[in-house]
């Protein structure tokens, strides 16, 4: 049995109190599910700046009645500390997902995501701290890598930040290493790369490219490729996501703990690559998506070019074993958007 498996039949004979900021949005709201479906008591933190009260509504129709009722959602604000040390009072762990995302969002205003992102992850932070919770987990970036050329990306090899975002998510990191080394807080970061997967945002300028390009593809709308398709990235369908903020969370071994790890597949996909794994998708459900050609317009100011994770760390640390390669998450996240948004 993986020690994921292990792990969630021990989570639910043992019920702890979890905090998830941002529980609102995609990664939120996942985390949401899978907790209450382990019959944990989860309190939710979210401001729905960029969240949705449908994620919310979503998740506890997927649940049973007793698990929804083991769901408490505060709505507020990270940016304020009173907000945030109400939230932690009772929480036995946090998972640290609020924050503004999107690199272009953060080169449009800086000083937004500094607030969002800086401060607000300080409060939550010395909030968690005064309330002693056993575990703060934080979402951190694979954006932290920044003009850093080695491939695969390894955890202590970093570069200099491209954007705001990335500058911010550093900074987290920075943040959560000194409150180890001076509070004895157990901190981890999640260098996330790329997640993708079911109630990811499709809509606004700043969406990611994955359900952009579903639902463009579903409402035969034009579909845009920035810069000439060759751009790589390491895409991480959410329930790979979701297993290492559990292992994380649940690790015992100390020197797992005060780390960063990449949580990623540990694959390389080319954007070009990417958007006829999408069509040959949505062809199977709609088959006159097969027509539709990519639009290539500039490359976007801020982006790497190339992204790829060693998640060799994460797998002897933590145990994390990433269930789903790209193309079977594409299939699962194709397949929601189809009976759930389009
Ligand atoms: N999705 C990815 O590929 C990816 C990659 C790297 C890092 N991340 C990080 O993962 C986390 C979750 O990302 P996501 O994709 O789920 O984004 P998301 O926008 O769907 O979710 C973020 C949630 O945080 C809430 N929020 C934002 N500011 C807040 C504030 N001040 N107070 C309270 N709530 C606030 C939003 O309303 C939203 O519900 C973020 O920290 C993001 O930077 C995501």
């Amino acid at each position: 049995m993986s020690r994921y498996q292990q792990l969630q039949l021990s989570l639910l004979e043992n019920r702890k109190t979890w905090l998830i900021t941002g529980v609102a949005g995609f990664i939120g709201s996942n985390l949401m599910e899978k907790l209450l479906q382990l019959n944990q008591e989860v309190i939710g933190l979210d401001n729905f700046s960029t969240g949705h009260k449908h994620n919310i509504d979503a998740v506890l129709n997927n649940v049973t009645g007793e698990q929804a009722s083991r769901f408490k959602l505060i709505e507020g604000d990270i940016r304020e500390l009173e907000i945030c040390k109400t939230c932690c009072e009772n929480a036995d762990v946090v998972l640290h997902q609020a924050a503004l995302g999107s690199v272009p969002r953060s080169i449009n205003d800086p000083i937004a995501t500094n607030q969002n992102n800086i401060d607000g992850f300080l409060n939550i932070l010395v909030a968690a701290r005064d309330a002693g919770v056993q575990r703060f987990v934080y979402a951190a970036s694979s954006s932290t890598y920044g003009d850093h050329p080695d491939l695969p990306k390894v955890e202590n090899r970093i570069g200099q930040p491209l954007s705001p975002y990335a500058v911010t998510k550093y900074v987290n990191e920075l943040y959560a290493r000194v409150f180890g080394q001076i509070y004895n807080m157990q901190c981890i970061g999640l260098r996330y790369f790329n997640v993708f997967g079911r109630r990811q945002d499709p809509n606004g300028a700043y969406a990611a490219v994955i359900p952009k390009w579903i639902a463009g593809l579903f409402r035969s709308e034009p579909v845009y490729i920035n810069g000439d398709g060759e751009t790589s990235r390491d895409f991480c369908y959410i329930d790979n996501a979701v297993q290492a903020n559990l292992l994380a969370a649940s690790v015992k071994d100390e020197k797992a703990v005060g780390q960063v790890y990449n949580v990623a597949f540990g694959d390389r996909t080319t954007l070009n690559q990417l958007f006829y794994m999408i069509r040959d998708l949505v062809s199977e459900m709609q088959p006159e998506a097969a027509n539709i050609k990519p639009v290539y317009r500039d490359f976007r100011p801020g982006d790497v070019r190339h992204s790829q994770a060693d998640i060799s760390k994460a797998k002897q640390l933590l145990g994390y074993e990433p269930a789903y390669a790209v193309f079977d998450g594409l299939r699962e996240t194709v397949t929601w958007f189809k009976d759930n948004v389009i």
